[in-house]
């Protein structure tokens, strides 16, 4: 996954371009670079974090009111400046920033070079330029040329490319998630919103093959798939620039988890009318499926569980990317519920599309209405938790947790007791944010910082705590962390505690005498036992007091183990919001 942001209109683009990518670090940060129109075409990139290349570089330096930037996740090709992005033709004429995969980039590029195009890089994007470059060489003008030339392309991109003679704008998305902003001063077009936020809340959503003109005189988006003009209509969003900024915390991954006293209160407050209708199709479907990814998948899980406990209803649940191997069992009568924060992410929309073909229902549960999930969905349901700039799933895991506690109420004609029961949350999550938690936990984290593993058990809705407790701590501090449903631990993970092995234990009242026997095992083995549970146990070394939420608990005993991940992230001295080799959504298969 890669950002791009570009800019047309009557304000320096420099800085705009600069404010972009630092909003757009979050989608890849191995390189970056810029390219603008003055009286040249003057282009800047190197490797490394977009505050450390613009330190060396000043990106500030290059003239225009038009431009384009891109910042990198490697795919294709090494982290070398030669890489990173933007590129050009041989002419060095035109300028494409990328985020995708060209999957036949390698058969294009041996044609491109026996017509004699020299290339400079190992990217799949080079032969974007080149392509166009060969394309006008035979006449075609700069729109459609490039038209013809994303044409032939396959796999997913997400493109701004610029025309060193021209001063026009031209973007252009297949898979890969790109919004045009609108300004009175100009146009931005950007791979998410927080990109150009601080201008403008009135967004086009462009959907799949639409190719946007955009000129000082105005913006035509163009179908290449329909080959005529399209109509894409302006929608006010109602996010502000205040979400998507870090304000006194020091990093948006520490701002996130506290924000989650509002966010689960923001998700349980969703429109009666579409909750009944997603009931209704839950009721009636033959066959319900959970599929998502990452987080999201952990979400999904611990919902399966709260759905039988709450409401008695079967739910199979499945890994995006694993989907195909379930595919004979969808048909029309089958629903399958997609969960995606960003809903952008490849395996996920790929899984719908194969369902969609067998004419199967989609809903969808999104944190970005608009994307492409939203639009290949059925309906859809936002979990309206705001932006989320750290590459970590945090407030919108426990947002999918919440709407889907309010669905299993539901289910069960308790939509109101779903709704207090989260409200009751709020007090609960205040405390467990608080100076005074963070504290605590920090305690617990100089005692872990050092360890190179740690093991997490849980039972039930406990064991999907544990599963995405792991992830955090392993996305961000590298310290590996292997969660167990609490039974299976006998069957072969035990043999890996040692003395002092450090094992942390999501205990819930109703089922606290099986897990803790698990965690005697641990401890008689000389693990280190850490509880997260309502009530203190002689067995804990260390104890993390939650309260008991019954099927709430999957909220509140995640929460500090995100802070317990942060902290861990930065006694090791490790950057929580952006973590070696991640991506926030894998827009690539
Ligand atoms: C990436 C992120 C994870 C996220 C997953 C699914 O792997 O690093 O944090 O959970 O994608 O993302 P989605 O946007 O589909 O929820």
């Amino acid at each position: 996954m890669c950002g791009v942001i570009g800019y047309i209109g009557k304000e320096g683009v420099a800085p705009i371009l600069l404010n972009g990518l630092k909003r757009l670090e979050y989608r890849g940060y191995d390189s970056a670079g810029v390219a603008t129109l003055g009286s040249d075409l003057h282009m800047k990139k190197d490797v490394g974090k977009v505050a450390d290349i613009h330190k060396n570089i000043n990106f500030l330096d290059v003239p225009g009111t038009l431009g384009i930037a891109h910042t990198r996740w490697a795919t294709h090709g090494g982290v070398t400046k030669e890489n990173a992005h933007p590129h050009t033709d041989c002419e060095e004429k035109i300028a494409v920033v990328h985020n995708g995969i060209i999957e036949n980039f390698q058969e294009l590029k041996r044609n491109l070079v026996s017509l004699g195009h020299k290339f400079k890089s190992q990217t799949d994007t080079e032969i974007l330029p080149h392509l166009i470059e060969e394309i006008m060489r035979k006449g075609k003008n700069f729109h459609d040329a490039t038209a013809s030339a994303l044409k032939v392309l396959e796999g997913g991109y997400a493109v701004l490319v610029l025309n060193k003679n021209e001063r026009k704008l031209i973007a252009a998305r297949k898979g890969s998630p790109l919004v045009l902003g609108v300004s009175d001063t100009g146009y931005f077009a950007a791979s998410d919103i927080p990109a150009f936020l601080e201008y403008t809340k009135n967004v086009i959503y462009m959907h799949d093959y639409d190719m946007a003109l955009i000129s000082d005189n105005g913006l035509k988006i163009f179908n290449l798939i329909e080959n005529r003009e399209v109509d894409r209509k302006i929608d006010t969003i109602d996010w502000n620039i205040k979400q998507a900024e870090k304000g006194e915390f020091q990093h948006f991954m520490l701002k996130e988890v506290s924000e989650q006293v509002d966010t689960i209160q923001r998700a349980a407050q969703q429109n009666k009318e579409v909750i009944d209708q997603v009931i209704k199709e839950l009721k009636n479907a033959r066959g319900i499926f959970f599929v998502a990814a990452g987080s999201s998948y952990h979400a999904c899980l611990a919902a399966s569980y709260i759905m039988s406990k709450v409401s008695k209803l079967h739910i199979n649940v499945v890994l995006a990317s694993e989907f195909p191997h379930y595919e004979h069992y969808i048909n029309d009568k089958t629903l399958v519920v997609a969960v995606s924060q960003s809903g952008e992410t490849a395996d996920v929309l790929e899984a719908v599309k194969s369902a969609k073909a067998k004419r199967s229902k989609i809903i969808s549960l999104v944190n970005v209405v608009g994307s492409s999930l939203t639009r290949s969905s059925d309906m859809f349901l936002n979990i309206n938790a705001g932006p989320e700039i750290c590459v970590l799933s945090t407030k919108t895991y426990t947002s999918q947790l919440a709407l889907f506690t309010l669905l299993s109420y539901a289910l069960n004609d308790r939509y109101e007791e779903g709704r207090k029961r989260l409200n009751y949350l709020w007090n609960e999550i205040y405390q467990l944010t608080s100076a005074t938690t963070r504290e605590k936990i920090k305690e617990l984290a100089e005692k872990l910082q050092d360890k190179e593993h740690i093991f997490l058990i849980g039972r039930g809705l406990q064991y999907a705590t544990a599963l995405e407790a792991s992830l955090k701590i392993k996305e961000v501090s590298y310290i590996h962390a292997e969660a167990l449903a609490g039974g299976e631990l006998k069957h072969g993970t035990i043999a890996l505690i040692e003395n002092g092995t450090p094992c942390i234990v999501f205990v819930s009242e109703e089922h606290e005498k099986e897990i803790l026997s698990n965690a005697m095992e641990i401890k008689s083995r000389g693990g280190y036992i850490i509880g997260v549970s309502s009530k203190n146990n002689e067995i804990f070394d260390f104890w993390i007091k939650v309260p008991d939420a019954n099927s709430e608990n999957p909220i509140v005993q995640i929460i500090p183990i995100q802070i317990l991940a942060y902290q861990l992230a930065i006694l090791r001295g490790l950057d929580p919001d952006r973590p070696r080799n991640l991506a926030k959504s894998v827009t690539v298969k």
